[in-house]
């Protein structure tokens, strides 16, 4: 394993991911995560991220002494090359100018990290390295940076000041694989099928003969996780799906055959649409709505559990990224936007052991599993749907009917866009497409009639991941076609309108 200690980049997590896609197991750290801790895990090398800080402020993030004194294998990435630096007597100074942005870099000396010649980069620094720790040799340039990276080739240790992980930096994850397998040594053997073996036998070793609950939401995250406890212990799996009335055309059958016909998931459905719907009647505000879903929720679900001897054990389909931010509260946007709402999140007052067989993967991970599992295609390359559903898209207030309209248009909306590949496939460059049901009505005509009907905004976007996206440019004869389906097809709508909208200042979600 390669360990990567956190210096409070915005892109530490990319690192992990460039490894990962490098198939080298690796784990994020805060920094001053305990040496000791640390090093018990065994790693084969360390790679020390960016973060804000400059080294000479009072409190800035350091490198423990016992890391550099454990001979392991070392990268340091900008900030991390700072401290680095700092730490073995070199000097850092900051520049006058400070490089954000492209950059050219141009490899100065043969050496195992970079390869020769030029090639481009993407820096972020206003500090920058004078002179290089005793031991080290700058093996590389740019324009702002004489020293853009050094090595320290018989101690294995390295720094550069530009960010392989990030896109703008197209030979950067070479770099990092060459780092992680060719100078640390570790194996590159991270595949699904590894991660599936390495689940099942952890599973099956903390869960024993007892029997254990999942709660499905459709989402992939909760499907991957039932599929690998259910490759784990079988028929000591029971899992729970709530419908709640505020679901997608066709979803609660897709769960049904996917993991039920599909995989042999001992499956209850729980038919709880009225309870939910009377609990929502005629209410409009967006937050009330999250509120009362949750609650609602957390009772139909405490209400299976007894009624199956409240088992031990509860799966929980948190991922990877979950894991890191709820250790980064730094980077938790401190004020409330919206009260999230996941299904299968743990009530509070329950007493269950969490078995969490995805916590230390990403989402492309969790996806190969899935397919590696025997999930169908769609059920592993599905767009995220919010927990509280079809609620949070049907604005105003929530009737059968209301539902029923937006249903209708989603499903034309998302199957137009999946017949031109736009959506739940892999490299789809739609993140996440539906309608919306708005409460305004506008006068039209069909054939000679008046109308005066509801409205639908589309809303499709890019994103990578969810905390900003772009508004997605879409083929005007595809949004023509949409359009004119929705109004013939749907009735109650006589108007169809395109949300031009990013994130932020808009989400993604309408409420
Ligand atoms: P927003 O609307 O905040 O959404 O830009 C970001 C992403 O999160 C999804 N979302 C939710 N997911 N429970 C969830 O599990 C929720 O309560 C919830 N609200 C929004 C949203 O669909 C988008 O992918």
């Amino acid at each position: 394993m390669i360990i990567i200690l956190d210096f409070g980049s915005q892109t530490s997590q990319l690192i992990a991911r460039r490894l990962r896609e490098a198939q080298v197991y690796c784990r994020l750290f805060p920094w001053d995560t305990p040496a000791e801790e640390l090093l018990a895990l065994e790693p084969l090398g360390l790679i020390l991220s960016g973060g804000p800080a400059s080294v000479y402020e009072a409190g800035a993030p350091f490198i423990q002494p016992a890391l550099l004194e454990s001979g392991l294998p070392i990268l340091g990435i900008c900030y991390g090359m700072q401290a680095l630096t700092h730490a073995l007597g070199g000097q850092v100074a900051a520049s006058a100018q400070r490089e954000f942005g492209p950059a050219i870099l141009a490899t100065s000396a043969p050496n195992p990290l970079l390869p020769a010649g030029e090639q481009p980069v993407w820096m972020s620094h206003g500090d920058r390295i004078e002179t290089p720790p005793p031991g080290f040799h700058p093996i590389a340039a740019s324009a702002n940076a004489p020293i853009a990276a050094m090595s320290d080739e018989p101690g294995k240790r390295f720094g550069v000041q530009f960010h392989p992980e990030v896109h703008h930096t197209p030979g950067g994850p070479e770099i990092l694989r060459r780092f992680a397998v060719e100078i640390c040594a570790a194996p590159p053997s991270w595949t699904p099928a590894a991660i599936i073996d390495e689940s099942v036998a952890a599973i099956r070793q903390q869960v024993g003969s007892e029997r254990v609950l999942a709660a499905l939401s459709g989402g992939v995250d909760s499907s991957v996780a039932a599929a690998l406890v259910q490759k784990a212990i079988g028929d000591q799996l029971i899992a729970v799906f709530i419908d709640n009335g505020l679901l997608r055309e066709g979803e609660r059958s897709a769960v049904v055959q996917s993991l039920r016909d599909g995989l042999g998931v001992e499956l209850i459905t729980v038919d709880a649409a009225e309870d939910f719907l009377s609990a929502l009647a005629g209410v409009s505000d967006p937050e009330q709505k999250r509120i009362i879903i949750g609650e609602r929720f957390i009772r139909h679900f405490e209400e299976q559990a007894q009624a199956l001897g409240q088992p031990r054990f509860l799966v929980q389909g948190t991922i990877y990224p979950d894991v890191i931010e709820s250790r980064a509260p730094e980077r938790q946007a401190a004020q409330r936007i919206k009260s999230h709402h996941n299904v299968g999140g743990l009530p509070e007052d329950m007493d269950f052991s969490l078995v969490e067989p995805l916590r230390f993967l990403f989402k492309d991970e969790v996806r190969q599993v899935g397919i590696e599992l025997g999930l169908p295609e769609t059920a592993v390359w599905r767009q995220p749907f919010p927990g509280p559903g079809l609620a949070v898209r049907c604005l105003g207030a929530i009737t059968p009917e209301r539902l029923a309209r937006l249903r209708a248009a989603d499903a034309i909306f998302t199957a137009e866009l999946e017949a031109a590949g736009l959506l739940n496939c892999l490299d789809a460059e739609i993140a996440q497409a539906f309608a919306v049901l708005l409460p305004v009505r506008s006068v039209g005509v069909m054939g000679d009639q008046r109308t005066y009907e509801e409205t639908i905004a589309l809303r499709a976007v890019a994103s990578q991941d969810y905390m900003t996206a772009d508004w997605a440019r879409l083929p005007h004869e595809l949004l023509a076609r949409v359009s004119s389906r929705i109004v013939n097809e749907v009735s109650g709508v006589n108007r169809v309108v395109y949300d031009l909208s990013s994130k932020p200042p808009a989400t993604i979600e309408w409420e």
